[in-house]
């Protein structure tokens, strides 16, 4: 195993995290399935159209600052970036490598020192330490709400342009979206893109991500003129084409023998629509809700026996499937969340991780849903002093609320939509943290706590460990 993992990390500096840098000695394919290894065991991805074309759009520099789409969306991060990974690319780059630009990955664009390491470590600190890029947006006209300050650690408080601070979302298994961005700006009237919905699907998805792809070019890699349409295509043909999840678990072996279903291929086949479990009756064929969501291990996979044999300890599948177990019927009393208590008049919903999380399998919200159970509150209990604050105040009652990320309402201009994001796809988790739209949860444990505390769920050490066993292997 030490060999192995060995010749891994030697093909990783190879040159995958750098394509554009090393362009002599990089590879231009990849075998289907090739296994990336994470802390915790091996990710891969399926590609329907078989080996990795390394050469496409996605991977060139489009633009004028020597970003590729693959400069923060990496095939052994989950196709999104880990902070750990952008810190080891700081370090041999000193931080040069394309990712580091002045535009939207240090935390703030004027008044920095990028001169010198130190500067540079400096300047680029949340993108190396959480992995997080800069997302510049105003307040749309005619909002409900205009704002009163910013508060930005790092400059950058300028009131007409809001700068917030957000994770890259993976370019993976993107057929099971029902909406783009963390936001939902590319499956929005307002930005001239469409909402995804079980009647428009897939051609909706397939137009938001093109325009996305454009918008990404221009903005992230500064291009001058956009991709031509037929580049737009192929980067979304690429995308459209990827399955990923974590294969191989280093305690519980490979996670789709013996009866399991993780890995990337069991994942490609995973039936869905627009819509397939909505918790609030949008099912298109009125098919009631079900909590039990995740379906991948059962007792036959947990219990089998003789761990030589197999490469796995039993312990790391018991708790995994107690994990499983948890996701699905665990009863979380949810209050307060915007998008859900309000939308049901319910002031308390007895749901579970699935009332969030419900698509079969992958585990993002089945219907395009912007939900705020809290990430961008400045009181969020993981701490999010590094955040810049927001103080917003609503133009017909005067009511002044601050945030560190209005979230949907930038969108919107709705006051009621400050704080909402998307509830994300929950697979590939293990190779790409930290977690939540702001890197607050440093590990699944951590993403597991908040809710433990959030909610008041009253879980034991066991049942946090267990679950984040489980989020591990997804
Ligand atoms: C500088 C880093 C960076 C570069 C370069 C970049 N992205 Fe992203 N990408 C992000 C961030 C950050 C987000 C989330 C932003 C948000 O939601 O506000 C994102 C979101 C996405 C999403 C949305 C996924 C979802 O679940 O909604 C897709 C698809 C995507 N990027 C594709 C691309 C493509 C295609 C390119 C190249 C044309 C590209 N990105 C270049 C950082 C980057
Ligand atoms: C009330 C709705 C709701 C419930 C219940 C819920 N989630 Fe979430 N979850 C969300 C939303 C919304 C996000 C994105 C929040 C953000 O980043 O602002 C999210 C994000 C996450 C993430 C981070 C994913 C990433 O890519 O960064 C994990 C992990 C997660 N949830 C796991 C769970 C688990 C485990 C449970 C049950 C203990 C659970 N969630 C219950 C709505 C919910």
């Amino acid at each position: 195993m030490m060999k192995f993992r060995l010749w891994l990390s030697g093909a990783l500096l190879l040159g995958l995290t750098s394509v554009a840098a090393a362009e002599s000695e990089a590879p231009t394919v990849l075998p289907n399935l090739f296994p990336f290894p994470n802390a915790t065991g091996i990710l891969k991805t399926f590609n329907a159209t078989g080996r990795l074309d390394l050469t496409g759009p996605f991977f060139q520099s489009l633009g004028t600052n020597g970003r590729s789409c693959a400069t923060c969306h990496q095939p052994a991060d989950g196709w999104s970036v880990s902070a750990a990974h952008v810190e080891d690319r700081f370090e041999r780059s000193h931080g040069l490598d394309p990712i580091f630009r002045t535009n939207d990955g240090s935390n703030c664009d004027h008044n920095i020192d990028t001169a010198t390491m130190e500067g540079r470590r400096k300047a680029y600190s949340l993108l190396r330490t959480r992995g997080l890029i800069r997302i510049t947006l105003a307040v749309p006209a005619g909002a409900e709400f205009d704002v009163v300050s910013v508060r930005n650690p790092y400059g950058c408080s300028e009131t007409s342009t809001l700068s917030m601070y957000r994770r890259p979302l993976p370019a993976t298994n993107l057929r099971f979206l029902t909406t783009v961005m963390w936001d939902g700006r590319e499956s929005s009237p307002q930005t001239g893109t469409k909402p995804i919905t079980f009647a428009t699907n897939p051609a909706d998805l397939l137009s938001d991500l093109a325009h996305q792809a454009m918008g990404a070019a221009l903005g992230h890699a500064q291009a001058t003129t956009a991709p031509t349409q037929e580049q737009q295509k192929k980067i979304v043909d690429f995308e459209m084409a990827l399955s990923t999840a974590q294969a191989i678990d280093f305690g519980a072996g490979a996670l789709d023998v013996q009866s399991a279903s993780g890995g990337p291929i069991i994942l490609s086949e995973q039936p869905f629509f627009v819509g397939i479990n909505d918790p609030l009756g949008l099912n298109p064929f009125k098919t009631p809700f079900t909590p039990v969501i995740f379906t991948l291990f059962n007792n036959r996979w947990a219990h089998v026996s003789g761990p030589e044999e197999h490469g796995h300890h039993p312990d790391r599948r018991a708790s995994i499937l107690r994990g499983q177990a948890l996701f699905n019927s665990r009863t979380i009393n949810i209050s307060g969340v915007g998008g859900l208590n309000d939308a049901t008049g319910l002031p308390v919903i007895n749901g579970t991780c699935g009332t969030c999380h419900d698509s079969f399998n992958v585990g993002n919200h089945s219907t395009g849903a912007p939900l705020n159970i809290g990430i961008a509150d400045v009181t969020n209990p993981l701490g999010v002093h590094y955040l810049p604050v927001i103080t917003l105040r609503n133009k017909t009652d005067g009511t002044e609320l601050s945030t560190t990320d209005p979230g949907r309402a930038l969108i919107s201009g709705k006051w009621t939509d400050i704080g909402k994001f998307k509830g994300p796809i929950l697979r590939g988790l293990a190779a790409r943290a930290p977690y939540f739209h702001n890197g607050s949860a440093a590990t699944l444990k951590e993403a597991v706590e908040f809710y433990n505390i959030r909610f008041g769920m009253g879980l034991t050490h066991q049942e946090i460990a267990d679950l984040a066993a489980f989020l591990t292997v997804l």
